[in-house]
């Protein structure tokens, strides 16, 4: 595929091809991340914790997340670029959720837009789709309200959540969403919902049985290292090769073994 597009990514499921996903949130790694070929580049709201060192993804504000997506956008050829809707900035009323999708859209240049949760916002979806702005959805553990739930673990175990999730998730696909991302529920029922929806799913957290995967980029190359959940592959150490590798410049400079004479003018 060249560019990847929401029709792309519909292609892929009905041939079975799986949808790589990651996150950027700045022109230099979204040109490493695109170059490398993922399908998707996702620009999370957590760019709150992994950017700006806040706790939560709330208090991201949509400013920042359209600083961060028109960055992402200039260094992107290939994939497709999702941009979350912060917190705040969709749940009050339909049409102040529109207003932020538009400016997402106008203001970075961006494809498309996610949003979180089902029933309860659907007004808002339906707005934004009859806008012409493609809305990607996001059930499961919703860290926007994390507050409600009190905890990161598992979702949707118990039989009533799990049925929920199925009704939000078939409600998100006849609304026009085109495709949704699961997070940390059991990978049975994610793979329920991949199978019951013609629109791809997307697990974080959700086993293998759906149509792609998202990991959060820091993590997967190693560059955090306070978080170590059961789904999170890290590929790389990062955090380790960066610490050496800045210790060691700190060496160089003290000891003037920095800069050679073959490094001056
Ligand atoms: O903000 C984010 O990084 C996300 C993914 C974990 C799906 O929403
Ligand atoms: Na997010």
């Amino acid at each position: 595929y060249k560019k990847v597009t929401v029709k792309t990514l519909n292609d892929m499921k009905a041939h079975g091809e799986k949808i790589s996903m990651l996150t950027a949130y700045d022109y230099t790694m979204a040109t490493i991340v695109d170059g490398a070929g993922i399908d998707v580049i996702l620009v999370g709201d957590s760019a709150s914790n992994v950017m700006a060192g806040h706790k939560t993804t709330l208090p991201i504000t949509l400013d920042q997340m359209i600083y961060h997506a028109s960055s992402v956008v200039r260094g992107v050829n290939r994939a497709l670029i999702v941009v979350d809707l912060p917190f705040g900035s969709y749940q009050s009323d339909p049409k102040e959720a529109l207003r932020s999708a538009i400016r997402i859209m106008k203001e970075s240049g961006a494809h498309s837009i996610k949003v979180e949760g089902g029933k309860e916002i659907k007004e808002s979806i339906k707005r934004i789709l009859n806008a012409g702005i493609p809305v990607m959805g996001h059930l499961g553990l919703t860290p926007q309200s994390i507050y409600k739930f009190g905890t990161f673990s598992v979702r949707a175990k118990e039989e009533q959540e799990a049925e929920k999730l199925k009704s939000d998730a078939l409600l998100l696909q006849k609304a026009g969403c085109f495709a949704l991302v699961l997070e940390k529920v059991p990978a049975k029922l994610a793979k329920e919902v991949a199978d019951m929806l013609d629109i791809p799913v997307i697990g974080i957290g959700a086993g293998n049985g759906v149509d792609g995967q998202v990991l959060v980029l820091h993590d997967m190359i190693g560059m955090t290292k306070e978080f170590h959940p059961r789904f999170l592959r890290r590929y790389l150490n990062l955090y380790d090769d960066m610490t050496n590798a800045i210790s060691q410049y700190v060496d160089d400079v003290k000891s003037v073994d920095f800069p050679s004479d073959k490094e001056q003018y």
